[in-house]
């Protein structure tokens, strides 16, 4: 069985504008007992779920590269058993990483590393509430590939209010120097829990101008889900393929089974209570949903076995009118943005 494993990292140095993610920047004090916490975590879900390898790890955030050195080091110590056929390590990091913490993270067998960048535009960078400058990040982005990173993200978030033709025209051509492999691009969300809370004033809602933007990146990177562009993260694939993961951390979120467990949110009632779990169960029939749904919004597509006699003649009506195409067994969908509508529709 191929498990993914996620590990929470809840700190961040500034809290963004537009973030309602589970970090703080005010919980530093707690970054030795949080060690301890997901240690324990760990060692019980690995016993519990009976897992001996794993196929991806994706150490997220908050902000996985305000955590030192040393604390990877030990946290490597623990998994190294569980990663003799891992495909892929992915971790987090803000876009102003020394080179030092870029070298040595590498070397401890990160293959992936994804930046928070979101733009290369300094003013819009303010208007987010970004820790970071432009030529910063440009920096950090060089040493990263001279540190030997062969796979490198960039997170970018558009149709916010400052964005134009021209912004987002200048961050294409920025992007086309650098020496990165994947974009993730996020529309502005204006969550509940931030700063923007129902503020719609720091959206633009200019659909040409979205449209527009993600054609070019289409240009350069291959289009294999909604927000994801270029070489495919393996990690999130296997989300999308319905895998089982192990969720370490606070508010983490983990799948096996059929029963998805939430962690403790709060940063100190999980450091006092690791394993303290809260489960959903999923029928059969709620997985089934996950899976067409997951997989029609990105290039993972789903099994035709998995549907009904009923579902599979819908499904088939899709595939005559060039909605959906099958490859080996395989059900996929040709506009990923249509996801929700054509699930909805196969589904009984
Ligand atoms: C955990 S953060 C990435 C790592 C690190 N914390 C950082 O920001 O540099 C995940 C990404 O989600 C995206 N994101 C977070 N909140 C969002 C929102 N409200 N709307 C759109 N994208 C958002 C950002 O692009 C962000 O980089
Ligand atoms: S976007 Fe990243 S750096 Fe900003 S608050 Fe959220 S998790 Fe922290």
């Amino acid at each position: 069985m191929e498990n993914l494993l996620y590990i929470h990292i809840p700190f961040c140095d500034s809290k963004c504008n537009y973030c309602a993610f589970n970090s703080y920047t005010n919980l530093n004090h707690l970054k030795k007992e949080y060690f301890k916490a997901i240690k324990n975590q760990f060692l019980n879900d690995i016993e519990k779920f009976d897992i001996k390898n794993f196929e991806t790890v994706f150490i997220g955030g908050g902000t996985p590269s305000t955590m030192s050195v040393s604390f990877y080091e030990k946290l490597f110590e623990l998994l190294d058993p569980f990663l003799k056929d891992t495909k892929e390590i992915t971790i987090e990091s803000n876009p102003n990483a020394s080179f030092n913490w870029l070298k040595n993270i590498k070397n401890l067998g990160v293959n992936r590393i994804s930046f928070g960048v979101q733009s290369f535009d300094d003013e819009k960078l303010k208007f987010l509430n970004r820790n970071h400058s432009s030529k910063t990040a440009i920096n950090t982005i060089k040493n990263a590939k001279k540190a030997g990173f062969e796979n490198i993200n960039l997170d970018i978030i558009y149709a916010t209010a400052m964005d134009n033709y021209t912004l987002l025209q200048n961050d294409l051509k920025t992007i086309d120097f650098l020496p990165i492999t994947h974009i993730s691009a996020y529309s502005l969300m204006i969550e509940k829990n931030t700063k923007w809370e129902e503020d719609f004033s720091k959206r633009k809602e200019d659909e040409e101008l979205e449209i527009w933007f993600i054609e070019e990146i289409k240009k350069k990177f291959n289009q294999y889900e909604i927000s994801n562009f270029g070489n495919p993260c393996i990690h999130n694939l296997g989300y999308w393929k319905h895998k089982e993961y192990l969720g370490i951390g606070a508010g983490a979120v983990g799948f096996i089974k059929n029963f998805r467990y939430y962690t403790k949110k709060n940063v100190y009632e999980y450091i006092k209570n690791p394993t303290k779990y809260e489960y959903e169960y999923l029928s059969d029939e709620d997985i089934k949903k996950e899976k067409i749904l997951l997989g029609l919004r990105s290039k993972a597509g789903f099994n035709e076995n998995i549907l009904n006699e009923n579902e599979l003649k819908r499904a088939q009506i899709l595939i005559k009118e060039q909605k959906l195409y099958k490859k080996e067994n395989k059900i996929h969908s040709y506009d990923f943005l249509l996801a929700d509508a054509l699930s909805a529709y196969i589904i009984d």
